[in-house]
This record gives C-alpha cells, structure tokens and sequence, in this order.
C-alpha cells in the first residue's frame, strides 16, 4: 500500500531536482547495468537519460514477469472479427516472442536494424514488436490498411531490413486485403527490404514473392523452443520510430530511446493511471498509433499487468462489447478516446448497466478535446473516475492529466488536468515569446527542456528537422512547441483550445476554430462540429461550419435546416462576436476523422477551397468528406 503524497511537492522536486527524483523512478525498472548519469543535456535540445545503463523493453515487459509470475494473464487477446479469444500467459508470450525473435534473426535482422510491422491487431503483431527489443532491432509500426503511398513514403523512410504484415485485416466483419497493398507499396519504394514475413490469417488470398515472402507459421515451427536472449541496449539506443503527421508531406518519424521510455512508462502506470501488477489494462487503441505503442504493449506489461487486445467495433455485435469484456476480464484500467465515447452515447445505456464493473477503476481518455457533455454522459453512465489526459506522439505518455496515484485529485471538466511530474509546461505569449503568468491567458502550451524521459529523442535520420520544427517554433527561445493552445487557470489546470496551426484570421481577428466549435456545439440540436477557414478575398478568411445534428428528422426540410443555421449563427454572435459566426453552417450526418478520431480539418478545408485534399489515408469513412464536397459543389 503506497503512502499518500502530495502532489505538488513530488511535483515541484521532478522539476527542481530532476535528477534525484528520475533517480528514484529507474527503480521501476531491472536493469543489466546500472546508469552513471540521470540526465545529459549537454547538448540542448537533445536529452540523454540514464546515460551508461543497459536494458532491454522486452525483458522489462516479459521475461522479467515469467520469473516471478509465470502462468498469470499477459496478452489478452480478444477478436470480434473473427471471433477469436485466447490468453497468453507471461509464460507463453516469452515462448512466442522468442520464435519470433528467432524467425527475424534467420532473416539476418541485428541490432540497430528496422524492421516495418503492418499488422491487423492480432497477437503477431505484439510478438514482434516485442521480438524487435529483445534483439535490438527497431520497430516501426504503421497502421494496418494505410494507403500504399503513405507505406512506401515510410519504407524509403526508415529502411526497413525486414517487414512483418498478414494477409489481412478485418473491420465491422469485412476483410481488408493488406498484401495487395504492401506490395503495391513495395513496387513504388526505392528501398526493398530482405524479407516480408506473412502471418496468414487464411482471411483473403496471399500470392507469395519466391525469395522475398515468408510464411510465418511455417518458420515458426521450424524455429519454435529457440531460446533468444534479450539484447542488453544501452538506455540511450532508440527501440521505435513511429511517423506521425507533420506541416509538409515528408513522414515525421518520432524517435524513441530505450531507458528512459521504459521509466516513464513505469512511473506514467503507477503515478497516472493506478495499474497494479495482477491487475488488467484494456486500451481500445491500435498498435499503429502512440496509445498502442505505450498502453497496449509496453506500459501495462512492464508495470507486470495483463494487456487486452481488441481486434474489433465498440459497436459489434452490439454496443455493449467493450463492458461485457471489462466484466470478463476484471478490467481495472481502462483507456479510449472521447470520440469511441460518443459513438456509444448514440446507443442505450442499458449496455453499460446490464455488465458488472466492479473491477473498473477508472477510464482514462486521450486524444482529442473531451467535451462536458460527453465527459458528464459516460461518468455518470459508469459511476467512475473519468480522466481527461493530453499528451502528443511525440511525448509518448501524458503531459496533463490527474496523478491520481500519488495523491487524489479534483476532476474539472473541460480540463485533461494539471502538468505531470517531469513536464515543465509554460503557456507562452506566441509574438513574444515571453511566458504568460496571468492565469487564464491563451498562449501557446510549450515545455521547457530537458523533456521528461520517453519523449522523443528527435526526428529519424533528420536532428535539424527535430530542432527546427520542435525548438524554434516560438521567438528568441529553445523551447518544445506542443503546438496547441492553451490556458492555466488559477489552480493549475490547464484547458487546450486547439493547435495552434488550425488558427484561422478573419478580418484581422485571429480565431481558434475550436472555439467556434464550441460555441455552435452548445446549442441543443447539435451533436459535433467542425470549423474550417476559408479564404476569403475580402476578410482573408471565414469560417465554415459542417455540424451533426442529433436528431436529423426533426429538422428535415430546407426551411427547417435554414431556421436552425440562424439560430447557431445568434449563438456564435453572442458568445463569441460576430466576426467569429460562420459565413454558414451546413449539416451532414458524419465529419472526416482519422481512425484514431481525429478531426480532419485541413482536408475538409481543402474541399471547402476547391483545392486537393492530400493523403486521405488515415481517413475512417470516406463518405463523410464526399457528403461535403457535395454541398460545396451545390
Ligand atoms: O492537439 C492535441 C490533441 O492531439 C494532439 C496529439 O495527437 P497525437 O500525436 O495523435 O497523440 C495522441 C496521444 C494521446 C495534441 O497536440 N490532444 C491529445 N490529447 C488531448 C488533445 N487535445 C485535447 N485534450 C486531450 N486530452
């Protein structure tokens, strides 16, 4: 039973004395050798932590929990698609990580190699993440499905040695083929890797390249009972690249070490989210994303905690999927995204009332805004703690949130909460480049250096790109643009109003398109909005509304939709002023989002602008963007 601290103190020393307080946080840890130094940061803004160490990801998340709790729970693998379910015990993952370890070696895949993984959520897919630490090779995961151009980008990118990928993936019980586009992805790459290892799923067909394409069951079985030590990698050695979307087209590879992204995951599971080793973690993100990344694989594993993969709907075959699964696993932790959230509010909260949840502690939700109306829904649907966290790809791990684990905080809605242990976060005057003290002043959120341990190390292949995009971004100072706006209120709560690269400029006025967003979003009939900027040739910009009603019947004719576009337009002019109202609001019956829920303004914005859209890859529902070309076209 941990002893009841109080935050701001523990806070306050992670700043102060980083060193002693990183220090005490290694312990989380077992490493194969000790570290000289806390922190390098001889070289601003490149962090080095734990400098001298060795460890290994792997042996933190597996191996280290086989001695000591061989057959517990650890890869909780559930499918909806296929209607699969098996456990792994920790025990078992080692056995399976280490054939595939075993597998990748023969390819000649060492240390310091890339190796691609484009994989369904199938339980290969943590396999050889987990089997590219333990040898030391570096993973870079991309989103199964994505388009062929993004994947090639990404190969020229990182060089893989080998990939790993499947025949297919499967959503809402249709099979998407992702040979086809893997290998339409290596025809328009320049690098070719040595091999591509199959997982054939025996979902969709899967011509094989001689010489190139493996089979994995095959090689796995000749490979099965190897035994594949773990790598010793020094703390400072990088275990994954994971792309994320940027201003320019390139693909941004975010870098990541080794130590130090095991530490904070570590100290992220115990201070933040409350997990106990025993206890079982269900993320419903994807691998192909940050959250998958640090809370499906690594985080709850190298806190000894049992990890669900969901391969599946939150809605198939009913709404209540995710609960009945919380119930049956006796989940404790629980992670999504606001807007998983309000999908489900569509459905009857019966779902939710008909499953046991005594097991819950909390759920935790990151990503994107989590508005009060979607925030009180879900609470008090649960009856649990629901905790706001922001952080970026880029971090790896929360900036804001609650660290209920170290001493129990006060919930504000509209706020992910207050700066995490290690996160020096300052709001900055964007013209300036002063910090802003007055609280509940907007600037831009940026941190100072050194970022905390497990934040990125820099951009793959490209230290100019990391400082000049990251660290010049804001006047006269080296400091860490998060690229969102902000604001601190009087207790330390910080409230995100949006990046700060969708700001829109109407007649000279600069507006966030969120807070647009919100304005129109408090009117009763409106479930969620989006706000783009479009030019203009007499204000420069204005903005442009698309909103999803919540009951579309009862505004069905034009009369009915020109009435309520009226209304909002009286709202926006009352809480925000007139520059801000929309030159007009449309209504469809979904908005463009990224899988991950993601808005996609800048696409919508290009449509609205008759310009091309760009790489639409990450896009969830294509038709949602049509229903908007449309009414601009009409
Ligand atoms: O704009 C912020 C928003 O998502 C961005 C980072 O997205 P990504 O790199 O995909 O990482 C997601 C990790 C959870 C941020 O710059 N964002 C993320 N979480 C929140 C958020 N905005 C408001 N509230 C959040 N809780």
């Amino acid at each position: 039973m941990s002893v009841s601290k109080n935050f701001e103190s523990v806070y306050r020393a992670s700043i102060e004395q980083p060193e002693a307080f990183w220090r005490e946080q290694a312990d989380l840890i077992e490493w194969s050798k000790p570290f000289d130094t806390v922190c390098d940061y001889s070289n601003p803004p490149f962090a080095k932590w734990f400098v001298g160490g060795e460890t290994n990801l792997c042996h933190n998340a597996v191996d280290r929990h086989v001695a000591h709790r061989p057959d517990d729970a650890a890869l909780i693998f559930v499918s909806t698609e296929t209607d699969t379910e098996r456990t792994y015990s920790f025990r078992e993952l080692r056995d399976e990580v280490q054939t595939m370890a075993a597998v990748l070696k023969a390819q000649g895949v060492a240390k310091g190699d890339r190796v691609l993984i484009y994989m369904p959520m199938i339980p290969e897919a943590a396999f050889a993440m987990l089997a590219c630490a333990r040898i030391g090779a570096i993973h870079s995961v991309v989103f199964g499905g994505f388009a062929s151009v993004s994947l090639a980008s990404r190969i020229d990118d990182c060089t893989p040695k080998a990939i790993v990928s499947a025949d297919a993936g499967s959503r809402g019980g249709k099979v998407v083929p992702y040979k086809p586009l893997l290998d339409e992805a290596l025809r328009i790459a320049k690098h070719q890797p040595t091999s591509v290892v199959l997982v054939n799923r025996g979902l969709s067909d899967m011509p094989m390249r001689t010489g190139r394409d493996i089979d994995y069951a095959q090689a796995a079985e000749a490979h099965r009972g190897e035994t594949v030590p773990c790598e010793p990698m020094a703390a400072t050695d990088p275990s994954y690249i994971l792309y994320t979307s940027g201003t320019t087209g390139k693909p941004k590879g975010v870098q990541r070490d080794t130590g130090g992204y095991a530490v904070a995951l570590a100290a992220s599971i115990k201070h933040i989210f409350m997990g106990q080793a025993g206890e079982t973690y269900f993320s419903t993100s994807d691998i192909g994303w940050v959250v998958g990344h640090s809370y499906i694989i690594y985080g709850p594993l190298i806190a000894g905690m049992a990890t669900v993969m969901y391969e599946g709907l939150p809605i198939r075959p009913d709404a209540g999927i995710w609960w009945q699964m919380v119930e049956k696993y006796r989940v404790s932790v629980m992670f999504s995204a606001p807007t998983a959230v309000r999908v489900l509010k569509k459905y009857d909260s019966k779902f939710i009332k008909d499953a046991d949840l005594s097991s819950l502690k909390a759920l935790f939700l990151a990503g994107e805004p989590l508005d009060e109306p979607t925030a009180r829904w879900i609470s008090e649907e649960l009856g649990k703690p629901i905790i706001d966290n922001y952080w970026q790809t880029e971090t790896g791990w929360p900036i804001l949130s609650l660290a209920n684990g170290i001493e129990p905080q006060t919930t504000k809605f509209g706020s992910p909460g207050i700066a995490m242990c290690g996160y020096n976060v300052k709001v900055i005057d964007e013209g300036t480049g002063q910090d802003i003290t007055t609280p509940n002043t907007k600037g831009v959120v940026a941190i100072e250096g050194p970022l905390p341990p497990g934040c990125m190390q820099t951009v793959w292949q490209d230290d100019a790109r990391f400082v000049k995009t990251y660290w010049e971004s804001i006047p006269g100072r080296l400091i860490y643009s998060t690229f969102d706006w902000g604001i601190r209120d009087e207790s330390g709560y910080y409230f995100i109003l949006g990046r700060t690269d969708d700001v829109i400029n109407v007649a000279g006025h600069r507006l966030g398109t969120r807070e647009i967003e919100e304005s129109i979003a408090s009117h009763k009939a409106i479930m969620e909005v989006a706000v783009v900027g479009v030019e203009d040739k007499l204000k420069g910009q204005v903005a442009m509304a698309f909103a999803v009603l919540k009951d579309a019947a009862a505004y069905a004719t034009d009369a009915d939709k020109l009435k309520l576009e009226g209304e909002l337009m009286k709202v926006v002019d009352e809480q925000l002023g007139a520059v801000a109202r929309p030159a007009r609001i449309r209504f469809v019956s979904l908005l463009p989002k990224t899988r991950s829920g993601k808005l996609l303004r800048r696409a919508i914005q290009a449509v609205c602008e008759q310009r091309d859209p760009g790489d639409l890859t990450t896009m969830d529902d294509p038709s949602a963007l049509a229903q908007i070309k449309s009414l601009v076209a009409g």
